[in-house]
C-alpha cells in the first residue's frame, strides 16, 4: 500500500442546483457565470486511504464532469475504475441521481441505511444497476464497514426529512433516524466527519463531533429566510432540514466551543453569500475559523 492516510477529495461542493443553477439569475448564480467567482457542482467527496482506490459519498447527478475532472479516479485500463464503493447520506436527488451514470456495468458496493435502501428500491430507475456488479448493502447505524481498502464508515442519525421527491402532508423536518444520516470515515489512525444536510445540533451530535479532527458540514444556508430574500423561493431553511450558519440556531454558534481543528462547510446553495469572498458573511465565517469548500479541493486530517 502506496500510503495508509484518510484523504478527502471534495467533488462537489454545493447543495442540490449547482452554482450556477440552470434556472437562477440570483448574484451569485450571476457572479459564477460570469467566472467572478468560482462555479460548483452538486454535494460529494471520494475518500481514499491508499490514494489509488476510492469510496464515492452521495453520487450527485454532477458525477460524471466530477470523475473526469478528477485524475485521482481516472480508470486505469479498460472497464477498470478506481471506485470499489458508493455510500449514500440521504435518498435526496443531488445524492443519488449520479447513480444513474455509475450503471455501465462496473463492480461496486452500494452502502446505505435501509430506509434509503427503500427509496431506490422503490424508484425502478435504479434497476439500471445491475446487481450481479452492484452489490447494495444495507448498513445498520454504528456499524463499522470497510467502503474502500483501509477505510472505514460509521454512519449516525442527524436531525432531517424524507426526501423532497417523497414529501406528503404535513412534512416533519425533524427526524432523526435513517433517512438522514452523518458518517465518520477512518484511515489509518485519522478521522474525519462529512454531515451535508443536518437540521438542528443535538446534544448528542455535539458530543460525536466534540475534538474532532475534521468536520465536513451542512453549509447549505447562511440565514433562514434566505431564499425568501433573495426572491428565489418560499422555503425556508428549516422547512428544508438544513440548520443555517447564522443565527442563535446557527451551526457558528453550534460549533464555536466544539473545539473541532478543522472546520469546513460544504452543500452551500447558491443563494449563500458566503460563496462571494467579498462579503462581510465570508469574513465572518473565516474569522469563526471555518474553511468554504471548492471543487476539486483535497483534505488530509
Ligand atoms: C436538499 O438538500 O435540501 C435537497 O437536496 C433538496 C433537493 O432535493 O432539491
Ligand atoms: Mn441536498
Ligand atoms: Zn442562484
Amino acid at each position: 500500500m502506496a500510503q495508509d492516510r484518510l484523504r478527502i477529495l471534495i467533488l462537489g461542493s454545493a447543495a442540490g442546483g449547482g452554482l450556477p443553477q440552470w434556472n437562477c439569475g440570483c448574484r451569485n448564480c450571476v457572479k459564477a457565470r460570469r467566472g467572478e467567482i468560482p462555479s460548483r457542482s452538486q454535494s460529494s467527496i471520494a475518500v481514499s486511504a491508499d490514494g489509488e482506490t476510492w469510496a464515492v459519498v452521495n453520487a450527485s447527478p454532477d458525477i460524471r464532469a466530477q470523475l473526469t475532472a478528477s485524475p485521482a479516479l481516472h480508470p486505469s485500463g479498460p472497464r477498470a475504475s478506481p471506485i470499489r464503493g458508493v455510500l449514500l447520506t440521504n435518498g435526496d436527488i443531488d445524492h443519488v441521481a449520479g447513480l444513474l451514470t455509475l450503471r455501465e456495468q462496473q463492480r461496486f458496493s452500494l452502502y446505505h441505511t435501509s430506509e434509503i435502501g427503500a427509496v431506490l428500491r422503490d424508484n425502478r430507475i435504479f434497476d439500471a444497476l445491475n446487481p450481479e456488479l452492484v452489490q447494495r448493502r444495507t448498513i445498520v447505524l454504528g456499524e463499522q464497514v470497510e467502503i474502500a481498502p483501509g477505510v472505514t464508515a460509521e454512519m449516525f442519525a442527524v436531525p432531517g426529512k424524507v426526501p423532497l421527491f417523497m414529501e406528503e402532508g404535513e412534512v416533519q423536518t425533524n427526524l432523526e433516524g435513517e433517512q438522514t444520516v452523518g458518517v465518520r470515515l477512518d484511515a489509518g489512525g485519522a478521522s474525519a466527519f462529512y454531515i451535508p444536510g443536518c437540521a438542528r445540533m443535538t446534544g448528542a451530535l455535539a458530543e460525536r463531533l466534540r475534538g474532532a479532527e475534521l468536520v465536513l458540514f451542512d453549509g447549505t444556508l447562511w440565514q433562514n429566510d434566505e431564499m425568501i430574500r433573495t426572491g428565489v423561493g418560499r422555503k425556508t431553511g428549516t422547512r428544508m432540514g438544513h440548520m443555517t450558519m447564522q443565527g442563535p440556531d446557527g451551526s457558528l454558534r453550534a460549533f464555536a466551543d466544539l473545539g473541532v481543528t478543522r472546520k469546513v462547510y460544504i452543500h452551500i446553495n447558491n443563494t449563500n453569500p458566503v460563496l462571494d469572498p467579498e462579503t462581510p458573511e465570508r469574513r465572518a465565517v473565516e474569522d469563526a475559523g471555518w474553511i468554504v469548500a471548492e471543487d476539486g479541493m483535497e483534505l488530509t486530517p
